[in-house]
């Protein structure tokens, strides 16, 4: 994959272990996520219309995986700003530090699934968009 996202983003692709039964993934700390996991966490039954997110972490990295169903992800780092359809089990969004981002249009059936490199820690959060704008400006 070859599409150009911002802030360092990249969409990497996990190897599948698939034969006649079906298909597995297996996402290993430091291998398939080039960090540890310390969390994870998962988005699903998601309203129509709702857009989460809406914010940038200061330092936490995560990689997100659409395991079923799809939905939209803004992502921007100040600079530039690109949406995609994250919709493949096999195939992760690597999320690093100082990118705003967005997730809407999520079909009914989606479960957005994350690792993180981190626990929970709501000092982590941007939410004040400007305040991410003058973090990115200032970190680049
Ligand atoms: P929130 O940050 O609003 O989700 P999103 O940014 O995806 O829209 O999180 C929703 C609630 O869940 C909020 O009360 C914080 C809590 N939460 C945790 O307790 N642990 C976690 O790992 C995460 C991601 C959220």
């Amino acid at each position: 994959m070859h599409e150009t996202l911002p802030g360092r983003c990249t969409l990497v692709q996990l190897t599948v272990k698939g034969d006649e039964r079906g298909s597995l993934v297996a996402i290993e700390q430091l291998r398939d996520a080039p960090f540890d996991i310390a969390r994870v966490y998962y988005l699903y039954g998601t309203i129509p219309g709702v857009t989460r997110g809406l914010h940038a972490h200061r330092e936490l990295r995560q990689l997100v995986v659409a395991l079923a169903g799809s939905c939209t992800m803004l992502l921007d780092d100040g600079a530039a700003r690109t949406s995609i359809r994250l919709g493949d089990p096999a195939t992760g969004l690597l999320l690093p530090p100082l990118v705003w981002h967005e997730m809407s249009d999520f079909s009914p059936d989606c479960v957005l699934m994350v690792l993180a490199d981190a626990a929970y820690d709501e000092a982590d959060y941007i939410r004040d968009y400007g305040e991410f704008l003058a973090a990115a400006g200032s970190a680049g």
